[in-house]
């Protein structure tokens, strides 16, 4: 594979009669890379994401594992994308976590009882073993984002796009997840406001906007230094 994401001169619009929200993009992933994708709330990042596997409508060219994103390419892409919603209420089908983290594999074939097998240690990974015959609509937002990312991850993809997988985290689960991803060779895109996470798990920080790629750049101190002060040093 020479690339995980690539973007070519990529524009997004919801609707013909809408603004852009996302104009021009150009972006390479390489396999193995992980990216932070940082910006203001509305300056496109989710819709970056959601483009990628093609959820709306986009100008351009995109390109996921080597393959070119269309129509007739969309359902083999995203059986190569684990994808983390912003909503984790989006992703959840079963009546119980454990069959709901496992049916992406049984979607690929996987016997049940081997599914759950290699579900089991992710969930550990995750500080969610306990919950394995809980009802996903029960619980906690923190516990929900941890099933959610355990189904994102699962499969084991080659690209991952996480929107804002630290959000509804604690202190303790949102390092340890940070570790997690770290750990992983898989190439990631990541979408989120805290700093601080995409610098424990990210080697690149894009900062998306209104809609542009303002800032490309593999050094987190600058990046801090950036957010800082685009942000009148709010978080400092
Ligand atoms: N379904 C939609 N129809 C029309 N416009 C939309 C839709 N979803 C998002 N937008 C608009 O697209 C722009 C980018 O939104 P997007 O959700 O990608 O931003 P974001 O960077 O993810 O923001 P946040 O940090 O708040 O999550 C915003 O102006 C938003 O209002
Ligand atoms: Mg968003």
């Amino acid at each position: 594979m020479e690339s995980a994401l690539s973007f070519r001169n990529v524009s997004v619009r919801y609707r013909p009669e809408d603004p852009f929200v996302l104009r021009g993009i150009s972006l390479d992933i390489a396999p193995g890379e992980k990216v932070a994708l940082l910006g203001l709330n509305g300056s496109g990042k989710t819709t970056l994401l959601y483009s990628a596997v093609g959820l709306v409508p986009f100008e351009g060219c995109i390109s996921v594992c080597d393959v070119e994103l269309s129509r007739a390419t969309e359902r083999p892409i995203r059986d190569n994308v684990g994808f983390l919603f912003g909503i984790p209420d989006d992703q959840i089908l079963f009546p119980n976590v454990l069959d709901d983290i496992s049916f992406t594999l049984e979607c690929r074939g996987i016997l049940r009882e081997e599914a759950q097998q290699r579900v089991l240690p992710i969930m550990k990974s995750l500080g969610i073993e306990t919950l394995a015959t809980r009802s996903p609509h029960r619980l906690s937002h923190g516990e929900l984002q941890r099933v959610a990312l355990a189904g994102a991850l699962v499969s084991n993809p080659p690209l991952l796009l996480l929107d804002e997988p630290s959000a509804a985290l604690d202190p303790v689960g949102r390092k340890e997840t940070a570790r997690l991803l770290a750990s992983l060779d898989t190439a990631m895109l990541i979408a989120t406001h805290d700093v601080g996470f995409a610098c424990l798990v990210c080697n690149r920080f894009v900062v998306l906007a209104n809609g542009v790629i303002e800032e490309d750049c593999p050094s987190s101190e600058r990046i801090n230094r950036h957010w800082h002060e685009s942000t009148g040093n709010a978080n400092a």
